[in-house]
């Protein structure tokens, strides 16, 4: 069997930046090899979950430290190019931890819920305060929120490597207003096995969404530019 390839947003965890004497004593108790084999090997929702799980406590410290992890604050740049009122209520997609809905706060934007598959990592989000709801559900499904619910969506990290895949669109504009802007990565190396051009494609015949724009950029400091940051708007 060939080299799994490596979840990108997961290479930080081999990233040695300056750490405080804290994130070292939790990291300590954690495997980063251990999570990325795992992470290389996801299939399933329940698999997620558990990785997630196992994750959540040194998730930040892991691909903050040293502030090599670009994508969440990348996203909240490029949306906040595209959104000038701060007052929008925004969906932070597959929010994790909450890192990317930060990035949003420090833009000035102050409306934000989250949604994500893990318990664990929607309780770190929890603990930032900076989320009026947080919704524990799988984006693959059809979600419990009506029509036209959000002003606008933010993702970072979450289309990528058997986590979701284009099939969540269809929900993601659904619970999204006329005239919302969503910005999200999708990584490049999973486009078009998972399906992400003919899916954007169709959206954009059916007068769902316009593309904006798709500009390449980094996950990570000093990686290639492997993620697509992408701008959809609503029609
Ligand atoms: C790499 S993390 C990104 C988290 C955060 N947005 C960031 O940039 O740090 C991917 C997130 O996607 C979530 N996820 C994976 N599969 C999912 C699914 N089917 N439905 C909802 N969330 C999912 C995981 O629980 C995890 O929090």
């Amino acid at each position: 069997m060939g080299k799994a390839p490596v979840l990108p947003e997961v290479r930080a965890l081999r990233y040695s930046g300056q750490m405080t004497q804290e994130s070292e004593k939790k990291l300590a108790g954690a495997d980063p090899d251990a999570l990325l084999t795992r992470a290389y090997e996801l299939e399933t929702p329940d698999q997620s979950l558990a990785l997630y799980r196992d994750w959540a406590d040194t998730y930040d410290d892991h691909l903050e430290q040293g502030l090599s992890y670009l994508s969440p604050r990348a996203v909240a740049a490029v949306f906040a190019e595209y959104v000038d009122d701060l007052g929008v209520h925004i969906l932070d997609v597959g929010c994790g931890t909450g890192l990317a809905g930060l990035a949003a706060r420090g833009h000035g934007f102050e409306r934000l819920d989250g949604i994500d598959i893990s318990p664990e990592m929607l309780e770190q989000a929890g603990k930032k305060q900076i989320y009026s709801s947080l919704i524990q559900a799988d984006l693959t499904h059809p979600l419990e929120i009506a029509d036209n619910t959000y002003d606008a969506a933010i993702s970072s990290g979450t289309f990528t490597h058997a986590h979701v895949g284009a099939v969540a669109f269809d929900e993601i504009f659904r619970i999204l207003k006329p005239g919302a802007v969503f910005a999200c990565t999708v990584n490049a190396e999973v486009w078009v096995e998972n399906g992400f051009g003919p899916k954007i494609r169709e959206l954009t015949r059916r007068g769902i969404v316009h593309v904006r724009e798709i500009r390449p950029g980094a996950y990570f400091k000093g990686e290639d530019a492997i993620g697509r940051f992408i701008v959809f708007q609503k029609c």
